[in-house]
């Protein structure tokens, strides 16, 4: 059942009784592999265990984390006596937990610490699907808070390699999943207000074409709307808190420069985007400059023979244009990996927002942040 995961490998066990160990003894944390990234965890009621988390990260403390369960019962340990779950929540969970999907839920403060919540009301709680990660928790017994297993600011891990390359020396024990599956960070909802609306704060893993078709499905009657963040809605004060991921803080980048090259999508209101030729232009200017491309392996960058004068261009594909849950998957391990050879900078062509498309995008963004915007025209 979901709340006794099965371990067999009497190596598997022993790595996760050490593991075990380190996060309820030793109160430190313990990077571990989710279907989504690989996450940094420590017991979530226990609030200098927490503390560790922002530490190793030198994450803001102004920026809440998620809390993971392994089963149902452990869920209703978190939440307020005699809450009761909306029917949509009911719906999401039947469909998607375990799994990358992420819900608010109101927080007691006797129960949740603010460490947590960053004081929020709410406080935001997954159960991730990936064998490791519930085992580790039902070994702990307890749940885990865990962001992404990253120093602040920098992508998401989705490899043991890539946590232990940023948080080297700053982790005790890595357990090794291999890859990630899904490859981006869960999706975000907010079910809570009282227009019954759903909001999604940040897109990711679960897609919100999937969220919609399983409101329908489930909530024939009457389902709810499903707005996505900066999309459909705008909320000021959830900018200006960094409670939206990715809102306030730097996100998603590597060492080098990352820069997106757009066709469609209109430039965020204030950016100045540059043209394609004149980039190019200042590129050679000053060579020899080696250049990473994250492209889907049959799209316009993907497939283009590149000028070799001055520029030596590296391409990691991102998969085929027509299945963007390769390209999620992909995206994460293609920025570290050229960053770890060596570029100048990165270049990625921008993706359809559709399905893992707009996390796609929404990641591609803030990486590219406000100032590294390039437009191409199909004649260039
Ligand atoms: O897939 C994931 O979600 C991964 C794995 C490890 O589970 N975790 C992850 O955690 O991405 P983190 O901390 O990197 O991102 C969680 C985001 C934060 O940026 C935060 O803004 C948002 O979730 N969040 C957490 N609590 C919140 C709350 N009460 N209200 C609004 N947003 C919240
Ligand atoms: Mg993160």
């Amino acid at each position: 059942s979901l709340s006794r995961p099965v371990i067999s490998s009497p190596d598997t066990l022993r790595a996760l009784e050490a593991a075990s160990h380190e996060l309820v003894h030793n109160l430190q944390p313990v990077a571990f592999p989710t279907e989504t990234v690989y996450g940094l965890g420590a017991l979530a009621l226990n609030v200098s265990a927490t503390s560790r988390i922002f530490s190793t990260k030198g994450r803001p403390a102004d920026n809440p984390l998620i809390v993971h369960v392994s089963s149902f019962p452990m869920l209703h340990t978190l939440l307020p006596q005699d809450y009761v779950v909306p029917d949509a929540y009911t719906a999401l969970m039947k469909h998607f937990w375990p799994g990358a999907l992420t819900l608010l839920f109101p927080s007691d403060p006797k129960t949740i610490p603010t460490i947590i919540t960053a004081n929020q009301p709410t406080v935001a709680i997954r159960m991730p699907s990936h064998p490791v990660a519930r085992a580790l928790i039902a070994v702990a017994n307890a749940p885990l808070a865990a962001p992404s297993a990253n120093s602040s600011g920098k992508p998401s891990p989705t490899r043991a390699e890539h946590v232990q390359r940023d948080l080297d020396g700053k982790v005790g024990i890595i357990l090794d999943g291999g890859a990630c599956g899904v490859g981006l960070e869960s999706t975000v909802v907010d079910g809570l207000h009282t227009d019954g609306n759903i909001r999604v704060l940040r897109p990711g893993g679960i897609t919100v074409e999937d969220i919609e078709r399983v409101l329908r499905e489930e909530m024939k009657v009457s389902p709810p709307k499903v707005l996505v963040h900066r999309r459909d809605f705008r909320d000021e004060a959830m900018e200006a808190a960094p409670t939206t991921p990715g809102m306030k803080y730097r996100h998603y980048s590597p060492a080098v420069p990352v820069y997106l090259l757009y066709t469609v999508s209109p430039p965020p209101d204030g950016v100045q985007p540059l043209e394609a030729d004149s980039f190019l232009a200042s590129l050679r200017a000053e060579p020899p400059v080696k250049v990473g491309i994250l492209a889907p392996s049959d799209s316009m960058l993907g497939t283009r023979s590149l000028p070799t004068d001055g520029i030596e261009w590296t391409r990691f594909p991102l998969g085929p244009t027509a299945e963007p849950s390769v390209t999620a998957h992909l995206l994460f391990d293609g920025l570290l990996t050229l960053e770890r050879q060596g570029v100048d900078l990165i270049l990625i062509e921008e993706v359809q927002e559709e399905r893992e498309g707009l996390a796609v995008m929404n990641r591609v963004k803030k990486a590219a942040g406000e100032c590294r915007w390039i437009r191409f025209n199909e004649s260039g």
